[in-house]
């Protein structure tokens, strides 16, 4: 009877003890349960998108709206005016000659004999300058007035001069350059720091008897092109092959536009030289995109017909 007690009580004991850990058990699972359900629920909240009632992020302004800020625009500001009465064609050569060679030739008695030995009688070397697309342009626009920005030694003027003679054109032909070209000349005397390249390339035109339709004007384009405008002379035809980085290119182009007859053709060089993607090609694309005009490309040289918008 003792014994049944006994075992009875070990029973009980045994019985208590399996309760315990139960309920222990049963509340460590739920804590653990709760801190896994609250960690779900707030990675859940976390990652879930954004509330609708949030407003969309403001779109990225367009290329048109960066470059007419006022900052952009304060670093390329043109204050000359440009005449209201553009010059009839055949006043162009006597305004030049009036405003810049002080009303005579700059080809009277040229070569003068203290330059003579240091010139060739024809030194007309680079290229890219007598593409197809000279003859196309001129064949389309059958100019009166061109204006080349960048001549160096003549080569593209001179080509012009032999399509414009072969298709029976009477078309005068201005060709603004510093004449400095770039330092490092080999092959170009150069007298007291002074480069003969305007010299050398007037002895071209002479040797090819084009003086009569190819005048020099020897200044910056930034300079040049604004004074053409205040002058009033406007160009059927624009070439453009001055300096190749961005900001030149940019004010080349910007500049000559404004003394571009409505209608005419711009055109250029290099658009598609490595070089120059982040130069020429970029400043023309910016400037057909903020002037609605359409870009089109023959070889590497870009050309925009003002008579086709986009
Ligand atoms: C590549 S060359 C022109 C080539 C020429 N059309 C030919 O047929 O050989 C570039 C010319 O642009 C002129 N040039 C560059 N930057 C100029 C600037 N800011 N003002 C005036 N002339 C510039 C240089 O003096 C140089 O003669």
């Amino acid at each position: 009877m003792r014994e049944d007690h006994r075992t009875q009580h070990l029973h009980n004991h045994q019985r208590n003890k399996l309760s315990i850990i139960t309920t222990l058990f049963t509340r460590a699972t739920a804590y653990v349960a709760v801190v896994l359900l609250s960690y779900a629920m707030g990675y859940l909240s976390h990652s879930s998108p954004p509330q609708p009632t949030q407003a969309p992020p403001p779109p990225p302004p367009s290329v048109f709206q960066l470059a007419n800020l006022p900052t952009q625009l304060d670093n390329f500001r043109i204050t000359a005016h440009c005449s209201n009465s553009p010059l009839p064609p055949h006043l162009v050569f006597p305004t030049i000659l009036d405003r810049v060679f002080n009303g005579s030739s700059p080809y009277t008695n040229f070569p003068p004999p203290h330059l003579s030995p240091f010139l060739k009688k024809r030194r007309i070397k680079s290229s890219g300058s007598n593409g197809a697309v000279f003859e196309q342009l001129i064949k389309r626009v059958k100019p009166k007035v061109i204006v080349e920005v960048g001549t160096f030694l003549g080569s593209s003027a001179l080509h012009m001069v032999n399509v414009t003679r072969k298709l029976g054109l009477q078309t005068q032909i201005l060709c603004l350059d510093d004449f400095r070209g770039w330092p490092g000349f080999k092959d170009i005397k150069m007298i007291n720091g002074d480069v003969l390249l305007l010299q050398q390339f007037m002895q071209n035109v002479v040797y090819f008897n084009a003086t009569d339709s190819v005048l020099p004007v020897p200044f910056s384009t930034g300079s040049g092109l604004e004074k053409l405008c205040e002058w009033g002379v406007t160009a059927d035809l624009l070439e453009i092959y001055s300096g190749h980085d961005f900001i030149s290119a940019w004010g080349d182009i910007n500049r000559a536009y404004r003394i571009l007859r409505p209608g005419g053709v711009i055109f250029g060089h290099d658009y598609f030289t490595a070089a120059d993607n982040r130069g020429i090609r970029r400043a023309v694309n910016l400037f057909a995109e903020m002037n609605n005009l359409k870009i089109q490309t023959d070889g590497h040289y870009w050309v925009i017909d003002t008579a086709f918008a986009k």
